[in-house]
């Protein structure tokens, strides 16, 4: 999966994307984004923001910017902020690996479904931790594969369908956070189906301290 197919795969999808993909992740996002540690006045990035179905879950006392490289997802996104008059969203059209941001610019950087949708997570997990206030908190809503050797015998066996269609399935959490500066505080599962993680870390570059933290 490269960029330009990113473009392609997803906006040919964008049209579809609410009624499939987003059904079926539906509850999970809105348990997830419901419950995020949002401050009055917080700057919040939302990566991969897609057609911006988590957009009027967040509460409107932060400030938040959507980023997604694929035009016809943005496009059924910026639709949405008018619907519901989302006055504290913007958004713009980028490459997650490549943020045109200010490092240390944001309290809460959130991606939900995309970490295992870039072409290349390491470099978008390293770029999240760039504009993310050293102590701010970076949360990924993913399926992450576990160690249950039948369930990763299957994800491995589907893994090159749903990259094709723009999705891995076999990408472990600890994966994910290796080599980084990411502390995870909470770990909750939030769906029925026990598929999807709600990962919370705090971005503990610089050195910063961790806050007291309970992990489940
Ligand atoms: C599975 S969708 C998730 C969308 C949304 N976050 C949601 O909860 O429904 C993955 C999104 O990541 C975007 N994406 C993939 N690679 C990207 C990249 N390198 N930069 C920016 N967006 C990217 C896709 O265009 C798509 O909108």
């Amino acid at each position: 999966m490269d960029l330009d197919k990113v473009e392609r795969v997803y906006t040919n999808y964008a049209g579809m994307y609410d009624q499939t993909f987003g059904r079926v992740v539906g509850q999970s996002r809105e348990s997830a984004v419901r419950g995020l540690p949002v401050q009055p006045g917080d700057r919040v990035l939302e990566v991969g923001i897609g057609t911006g179905e988590a957009l009027p879950l967040y509460p409107r006392h932060c400030e938040i910017l959507g980023i997604d490289f694929s035009e016809g997802m943005l496009e059924k996104a910026r639709k949405r902020i008018l619907t519901h008059q989302l006055d504290h969203v913007t958004l713009r059209r980028m490459d997650a690996a490549r943020m045109e941001l200010e490092n240390d610019s944001f309290d809460l950087v959130m991606a939900a479904y995309v970490v295992t949708a870039v072409p290349d997570y390491r470099k978008v997990i390293r770029e999240m931790i760039r504009v993310c206030k050293p102590g701010g908190r970076i949360i990924m809503l993913n399926h992450f594969s576990n160690g249950n050797k039948v369930i990763a015998a299957v994800e491995k066996m589907i893994s090159p369908l749903c990259k094709h269609i723009g999705f891995r399935t076999d990408l472990s959490l600890s994966t994910v956070l290796e080599g980084t500066t990411l502390v995870v505080v909470r770990k909750k599962k939030v769906n029925p189906l026990r598929f999807w993680h709600l990962v919370e870390c705090v971005n503990q570059k610089n050195g910063h301290a961790i806050p007291a933290v309970s992990v489940k």
